[in-house]
């Protein structure tokens, strides 16, 4: 009988993508809380927690992948606290989801199990998106200022 075991499945460097997008994930999860309660409108504040929404359903996807490949807990730290200030803050979210869909393609390149292969393309597409929202929401707090 064959044994097919994580160590087959896993080479070191999706570990250390899915433990660097563990912490982004869990980053994001803490800042977009932040942007929400300083968010202006009730619209926005709304959409930012329906990204942070999908923030901790990328953090649930990554750290079931890296339990199932490593048989540890993942211990998230927060890599950079986002910045106080409304528009800092979304300035700050914008760029920060913009190299994480960079990151996320290379990382989904890297993977050689389907799995995280999947969940990192997946991901990217809705980092893209946030992207987005918040250069809208960038530029009308510039139209405001
Ligand atoms: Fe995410
Ligand atoms: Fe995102």
């Amino acid at each position: 009988m064959y044994y097919y075991t994580w160590d087959y499945r896993a080479p070191a460097s999706s570990i250390a993508d899915l433990e660097k997008a563990i912490n982004g994930e869990y980053s994001a999860i803490a800042c977009y809380e932040r942007l929400a309660g300083a968010a202006p409108s009730e619209e926005e504040r709304t959409q930012i927690m329906e990204i942070r929404k999908d923030e901790i359903r990328h953090y649930q996807t990554f750290a079931g992948l890296y339990t199932s490949l490593t048989g540890r807990q993942p211990a998230p730290v927060i890599n950079e606290p986002c910045p106080s200030v409304y528009r800092d803050g979304l300035h700050f979210a914008f760029k920060d989801e913009q190299n994480t869909v960079d990151f996320y393609h290379e990382a989904a390149d890297r993977a050689s199990d389907p799995a995280v292969k999947q969940a990192f393309l997946r991901a990217a597409a809705d980092e893209q998106n946030h992207a987005v929202w918040f250069l809208y929401f960038l530029t009308k707090q510039q139209a405001r200022e």
